[in-house]
């Protein structure tokens, strides 16, 4: 299996999170590849059989929660057709920002199988359980 991990990262958080969850993924037994937005290998995400695509939550805490620079997670090329994990890193208080992140990629034409905020402080755990997640459901659907 081929596996592509974009993160869109400002202090580091979402990049340690790409890196977590390609490693599992790389455990796991696939060929994978962790990208930044601005370094993307085309012939890769089209060869690609997932794509995670990370960027961090942005938002008041308590209210108004986004993805954080959406602009550059738009300009990743459309995902037509492919299956694409959503992930996120946040503080406390993620929202609904991972529904958000999943929508813009649906809109992309992405097969979005899963959504989900990991909080920073426990990315050791819960990033790599997300990819072991993820991986097992889209074998299960191959
Ligand atoms: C402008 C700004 C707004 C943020 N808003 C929220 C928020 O509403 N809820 C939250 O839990 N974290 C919030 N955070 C924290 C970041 O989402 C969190 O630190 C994230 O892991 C940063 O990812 P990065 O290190 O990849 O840039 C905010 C951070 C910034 C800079």
């Amino acid at each position: 299996m081929k596996v592509v991990v974009i993160h869109q990262s400002r202090t580091g958080n979402t990049r340690r999170a790409a890196e977590l969850i390609g490693g599992a993924a790389e455990a796991a037994g696939a060929t994978v590849a962790v990208r930044p937005t601005t370094n993307l290998d085309y012939k890769e995400l089209a060869e690609a059989d997932v794509v995670f695509v990370g960027t961090w939550v942005d938002g008041l805490i308590l209210f108004g929660h986004r993805p954080g620079d959406l602009g550059r997670v738009k300009q990743v090329p459309k995902l037509w057709n492919k299956r694409v994990a959503a992930f996120m890193t946040h503080a406390v208080n993620p929202g609904n920002a991972a529904d958000k992140l999943a929508a813009v990629l649906e809109a992309d034409g992405a097969d979005v199988v899963a959504a989900r905020s990991l909080n920073r402080r426990r990315l050791d755990a819960d990033a790599p359980a997300f990819a072991a997640e993820v991986l097992a459901s889209v074998s299960a659907a191959a």
